[in-house]
C-alpha cells in the first residue's frame, strides 16, 4: 500500500483570478470569514502534534491563491524549520510572485508550482476572467523572478481545454526548449463546474504527447516527478513536460496525499468527499491530540476506500460541495 505523507495545505479559500475552470462565474461562493481560518499557529500545531507523528513530511502550500495570506512568508519560514519537512512547495498563480519570490526563497521556499494556460494576453486573461487591466505581464514577470531568484523546480501548469488553449499547446511546450522549466499538461477535471464544458471538456494526454512527437519527437524523463505527472522531454530539451492524466488514466492506486482546508477540514481525496473531518473544532476546544491522531490514522487506514475509484466514461460521476479554488486543486 503507497505510504501517505503529503499533505496539501490550502491557505485561503480566496483567489486574485477568477479561472472559470475552477472558480466558476454566475454562483456567488460563500468565502470563510477570517476566523474561520486556520492561524500561522493552529497550522503548525496540527503538523507537530497530529501529521508529521503520522509521518507526514512533504507538504504543499495552495488557496485559493496562497500568496493572499499576509502572513505566507512567515508560514513558509515556520513549517521549513520543523526538523522533519522534507519538502516544502507552493501552487500559486504568480500574479503576486514579483514581490514575494525573493522573500518566500529567503524563507527557505525552494519549489513553487504555477498556473499558466496561455502565452497570449487576452486569451489569458479571457481564463482567468480578467476585464480589466491585462494581468498576463504581471503573471509572466512573476514566473521570470521566480526564475531568477533560483527556484528549481520551476513548474507552469497548464489545464487544457478543447477550443480554450488547447491551440496554444506547441507554444507552451516550447517554453521547455532553452529553459530548464518543467510544464505539465492537465486533464481539466469537472469537479464544481460539471455543466460548464458539457461532455468534452478535456482532451487524453496521448493526443497532446502524439501533437508534440509529431512536431519534434517525444522521450521519455530521466527526471521522475513525486507526484501524478508522467514526465517526457523534446529530445534537446533542457526542460521537461510532465502529463496530469486523471481523466483518461486513473493513478489513484499510487495517491499518497491528503489535503486540509483553510477551514481546518481534512479531506482523503480530491475527488471522493468521503471521510472529511473536521480537526479544527477539535483544535479550538481543549484539544486531546491523542484522540485528533486516532481520528487521522483512522482516515488512513480507511483511505484506499475512499480513493476515487469509479469512472463513468472519463465523466467523474460525483457532486461536489467545494470548487477547486476552496480545495486548491
Ligand atoms: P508536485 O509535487 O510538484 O508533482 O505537485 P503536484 O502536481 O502534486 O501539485 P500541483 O498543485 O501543481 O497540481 C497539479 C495538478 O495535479 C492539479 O490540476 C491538481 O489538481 C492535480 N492533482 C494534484 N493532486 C491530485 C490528486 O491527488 N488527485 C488528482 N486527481 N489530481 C491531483
Ligand atoms: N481540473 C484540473 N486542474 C485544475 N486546477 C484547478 N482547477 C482544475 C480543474 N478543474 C489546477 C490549477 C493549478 C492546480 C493547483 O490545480 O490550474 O495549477
Ligand atoms: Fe488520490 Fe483521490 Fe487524487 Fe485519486 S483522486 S490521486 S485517490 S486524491
Amino acid at each position: 500500500m503507497q505510504t501517505v505523507d503529503y499533505l496539501r495545505i490550502s491557505l485561503i479559500d480566496r483567489c486574485n483570478f477568477r479561472c472559470h475552470y475552477c472558480m466558476p462565474s454566475g454562483e456567488e461562493l460563500n468565502y470563510l470569514l477570517q476566523e474561520s481560518l486556520l492561524t500561522k499557529e493552529e497550522i503548525i500545531t496540527l503538523l507537530k502534534e497530529v501529521f508529521i507523528p503520522l509521518g507526514f513530511k512533504k507538504f504543499r502550500l495552495t488557496g485559493g491563491e496562497p500568496l493572499l495570506r499576509p502572513d505566507i512568508v512567515e508560514i513558509v519560514e515556520a513549517i521549513n524549520s520543523l526538523p522533519e519537512t522534507e519538502d516544502l512547495a507552493i501552487s500559486s498563480n504568480a500574479f503576486l510572485l514579483e514581490k514575494f519570490a525573493q522573500p518566500l526563497y529567503e524563507a527557505g521556499l525552494r519549489r513553487i508550482n504555477i498556473s499558466l494556460d496561455s502565452l497570449n494576453p487576452e486569451n489569458f486573461d479571457s481564463i482567468i476572467g480578467n476585464n480589466g487591466r491585462s494581468r498576463w505581464q504581471q503573471t509572466w514577470n512573476g514566473i521570470l523572478k521566480a526564475h531568477q531568484v533560483g527556484f528549481d523546480p520551476l513548474k507552469l501548469n497548464v489545464v487544457v481545454i478543447p477550443g480554450v488553449n488547447d491551440h496554444e499547446i506547441l507554444d507552451l511546450a516550447a517554453l521547455t526548449l532553452e529553459r530548464n522549466w518543467h510544464v505539465r499538461f492537465i486533464e481539466f477535471m469537472p469537479i464544481g463546474n460539471s455543466e460548464l464544458y458539457s461532455d468534452r471538456a478535456w482532451i487524453p494526454s496521448e493526443e497532446i504527447r502524439q501533437d508534440i512527437r509529431n512536431n519534434w519527437g517525444l522521450e521519455t524523463s530521466a527526471v521522475a516527478g513525486n507526484g501524478p505527472a508522467d514526465v517526457f522531454q523534446i529530445p534537446g530539451a533542457k526542460g521537461t513536460l510532465g502529463f496530469i492524466s486523471q481523466m483518461s488514466e486513473c493513478f489513484c492506486d499510487n495517491c499518497n496525499r491528503m489535503r486540509l482546508s483553510a477551514d481546518g477540514w481534512l479531506r482523503p481525496c480530491l475527488l471522493n468527499e468521503m471521510g472529511q473531518i473536521d480537526l479544527k473544532t477539535s483544535l479550538r476546544n481543549h484539544p486531546d491530540f491523542n484522540q485528533m491522531r486516532d481520528r487521522v490514522r483512522h482516515i488512513l487506514e480507511i483511505k484506499p476506500e475512499i480513493n476515487f475509484k469509479e469512472r463513468n466514461n472519463g465523466t467523474e460521476s460525483g457532486t461536489y460541495t467545494r470548487t477547486m479554488s476552496q480545495i486548491g486543486g
